[in-house]
């Protein structure tokens, strides 16, 4: 990296305009990962990336409003460092009303998930419907940004194709968000049709970053450092931010860190380490969670333990291991065949 944009990633990202306002000391966002980026993960992610803005899954506003989405909120007090809150709804109100509960539950910003491609939240108007509605999206924007003090921003895709295949326009679509007081963008750069598939086109994010001015965080197929460089120097985003890359791997969002900061970048962990990571995360799981801490534990277990003799082994045994103790014993017994 040369030093200038060495520089530029210093530089705290200032999210200008709402009334309390906000700064990113660190260009690389944890994304939100249903199912994965609950307190427990993020608190690992969180020891290689102290600064770094980490986000809730997707919590919906009416179960926020009805109590079983709260305890996804309720538990940011217990939590250093920038957590945003991520919501997604299709009633302006409801998601104002819980935009206000978040904030007062210690949210560093709230975030409107307006790209999440499953069919049944799509088909409700949230997540990636909101894209076939801009005027309810916009609505939705401003409705949530005069009911809270911090940022919002959103997340979202290059767009929603139409029957015929016609591409999406998604300079004009992120334009009527940041009009409609969104205060940063995440793009991430695949139509909701692609969801997973293909590649993320960076070019189109370049478009929108060069057509907005509040600030651009590009999110897609950044795996590795060095993809992290090659996005920030292909699109001029602002920052990038992580998803499938950080699964089994907590220390990614740090290395990417370290990499835009200039600072040696810290060693992928091995066996041992990775054993222990594992070990750690599901004996939390299990004390939060009870015995369902288990099948939440498996998938993180399933990604953590590669890499070494005898993984794929193991994590056939974990997965069918049917206590957290058959688990825990596993672990160490690989750990001490490690030495
Ligand atoms: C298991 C899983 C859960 C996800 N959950 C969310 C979510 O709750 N909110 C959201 O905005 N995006 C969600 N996403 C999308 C990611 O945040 C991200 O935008 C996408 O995976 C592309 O980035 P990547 O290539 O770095 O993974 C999810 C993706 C996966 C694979």
């Amino acid at each position: 990296m040369t030093p200038a944009a060495i520089e530029r990633f210093a530089t705290p990202l200032a999210l200008k305009g709402s009334r309390s306002e906000r700064q990113l000391r660190c260009r690389v966002l944890q994304s939100p990962l249903a199912g994965v980026s609950d307190r427990i993960f993020r608190h690992l992610v969180r020891r290689w990336a102290p600064d770094a803005l980490l986000f809730t899954e997707m919590v919906n506003a009416t179960s926020l409003e009805l109590g079983h989405g709260r305890r996804k909120v309720e538990e940011l007090a217990q939590e250093a460092g920038p957590i945003g809150v991520q919501l997604f709804d299709h009633r302006p109100q409801a998601m104002a009303e819980a935009a206000r509960r978040a904030e007062a539950s210690g949210a560093f910003l709230i975030d409107i998930n307006m790209g999440c491609p499953v069919k049944k939240i799509a088909k409700k108007g949230g997540g990636s419907g909101l894209i076939r509605e801009p005027d309810l999206a916009a609505r939705i924007v401003d409705t949530v940004a005069a009911a809270v003090a911090i940022p919002v921003t959103v997340k979202t895709r290059l767009g929603w194709c139409g029957s015929d295949g016609s591409a999406a326009d998604a300079v004009q679509w992120c334009q009527q968000l940041e009009e409609a007081g969104a205060r940063l963008l995440t793009l991430h750069g695949r139509t909701r049709e692609q969801k997973f598939s293909g590649r993320a086109d960076w070019q189109a994010i370049a478009a929108v970053k060069d057509a907005l001015s509040i600030p651009v965080i590009a999110n897609g197929d950044v795996n590795t450092p060095d993809d992290a460089l090659r996005c920030l120097a292909e699109t001029g985003a602002d920052g990038v931010m992580v998803g499938r890359g950080t699964m089994g791997s907590p220390w990614l969002v740090g290395q990417i860190d370290s990499a835009l900061s200039g600072r040696p970048i810290p060693t992928t962990p091995g066996a041992a380490e990775r054993l222990t990571i594992a070990r750690e995360q599901l004996v939390a799981l299990v004390a939060d969670r009870g015995d369902h801490g288990l099948l939440i534990a498996r998938k993180h277990m399933s990604w953590t333990c590669t890499g070494f003799p005898g993984a794929p082994q193991l994590r056939h045994a974990l997965m069918r291991a049917p206590s957290p103790q058959d688990a825990l014993d596993l672990l160490d017994g690989q750990l001490q065949q490690l030495g």
